[in-house]
């Protein structure tokens, strides 16, 4: 077993509850169906390795989702934005297995839907636990893993004794509707610590956090099928703004150590947590020592990187997972790989006439979502490999340097 591969045979004794349900290969004479629940850009790029798989893959959409509808061709579109159990068990009794584009989905609608027969991976306890903030910290606490210090508050005293103990500032983290930092305030005393209770007491309890210095932040990405399977990715190298994931490099700038660890680590938890697909891990580092930030159960930024760098992407291997085929090799293909979001820097942001200018950087990959330009989101992002990681980066920042007419956004 090399360090690169970190193969784990199938156990199976180690399986999740789904297993009875999955695919019967020697028996499929179609393609089977595999459900993607919401219609953004991880849809939009699993649909692209479901292609090459030769996979029917089914969307179920908003009403809003703009970046993967415009591409598949079966398509279940919810009458509102808070979906019905009825709309979306009848889109998932047509498929064979259902996965996610994003975790913002209700754990008790998917659960009803295993109740009722339909293989959703992840799992319903997968997503309980990657919805919600504080049990996230909490199992991770009882299973034993280094994380940041932290405290699960309910009242505001709690967290202005929390300030006090701690320093100010701290890090305040609802439970649940936080994304790309959309959901981490920083909070410098009593008064903003009120404010922010009051607002987003609907989103109690809080994790509460000292604000810490961070030598740096990285990812490893495990995937586990349905067979037992699991393999991790190797470390990469996340740069966050504002809470906002910016850039991802691979390999990581790690000690070595620090590097095996973490793949042992994330692979510890796909398997501890029984997770089907990607499960992302995001870990802080500081003083030479691993805490894991938070965990993602499915394709995730820091993972883009991999259709590029990866012998195998990252998307690839979620379906191959999900459907229960042998997992591709994770090995970086590459020396060094960097990719840079492309984020939105206005209202109406036209980028056509900037695409040739952009594509004339050697080597660089453009993956566009289709969305329309809203200030500070993700429309896209660039990818670019080369004999070394400064070299890559150089050129992945010229490539989006030209796609937001130079007026890049930073901080
Ligand atoms: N306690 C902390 N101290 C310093 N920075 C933090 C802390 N918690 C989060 N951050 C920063 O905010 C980013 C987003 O926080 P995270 O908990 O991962 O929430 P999200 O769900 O938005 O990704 C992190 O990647 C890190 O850069
Ligand atoms: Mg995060």
């Amino acid at each position: 077993m090399s360090i690169q591969q970190e193969r784990r045979t199938p156990d199976s004794e180690n399986h999740s509850d789904s297993n009875s349900k999955t695919i019967d290969w020697p028996k499929v004479t179609k393609p089977p169906t595999v459900g993607i629940i919401g219609g953004g850009q991880l849809a939009q790029m699993l649909y692209q390795s479901a292609i090459s798989l030769g996979i029917e893959a089914h969307l179920f959409a908003s009403p809003t989702d703009e970046a993967a509808p415009k591409y598949f061709r079966d398509i279940t579109r919810a009458s509102s934005e808070s979906w019905t159990p009825p709309e979306i068990y009848h889109f998932a009794q047509k498929c064979d297995a259902v996965t996610f584009d994003h975790e913002l989905v209700s754990p008790n609608i998917v659960r009803e839907l295993e109740k009722r027969g339909c293989l959703m991976l992840p799992t319903a306890s997968t997503l309980e636990l990657s919805a919600n903030k504080a049990n996230q910290r909490q199992r991770l606490t009882q299973l034993g893993y280094s994380l940041p210090p932290y405290q699960i508050c309910n009242t505001l005293s709690e967290i202005t004794s929390f300030g006090a103990r701690y320093g100010w500032p701290i890090v305040i983290k609802p439970s649940t509707g936080g994304y790309d930092g959309r959901g981490v305030y920083m909070v410098d005393g009593e008064t903003d610590a009120a404010s922010i209770f009051n607002s987003l007491s609907s989103h109690l309890p809080f994790v509460v956090e000292p604000k810490l210095q961070l030598d740096a932040e990285g990812s490893v990405l495990a995937v586990r099928s349905t067979t037992g399977e699991c393999l991790t990715y190797p470390m990469v190298k996340t740069l966050q703004v504002e809470g906002m994931c910016r850039e991802v490099t691979s390999p990581g700038d790690f000690p070595q150590e620090i590097a095996a660890e973490a793949r042992r680590v994330a692979g510890k938890l796909a398997e501890e947590l029984e997770v089907i697909g990607i499960l992302a891990v995001e870990f802080f580092v500081i003083d030479g020592k691993l805490m894991v930030n938070e965990l993602a159960p499915r394709p995730h930024n820091s993972g883009h990187i991999t259709i590029e760098a990866n012998v195998t992407s990252q998307f690839e291997n979620h379906l191959r997972a999900v459907l229960g085929l042998p997992l591709g090799s994770t090995d970086l293909r590459v020396p060094a790989a960097a990719m840079v979001n492309l984020i939105s820097n206005s209202n109406s942001q036209n980028l056509l006439p900037l695409l040739p200018a952009a594509l004339s950087v050697k080597g660089a990959s453009l993956h566009l979502y289709s969305k329309s330009s809203r200030k500070n989101r993700k429309i896209g992002h660039v990818t670019v490999t080369a004999g070394s990681v400064e070299e890559a980066l150089e050129a992945a920042h010229q490539t989006v340097d030209h796609l937001s007419g130079l007026e890049i956004l930073e901080g």
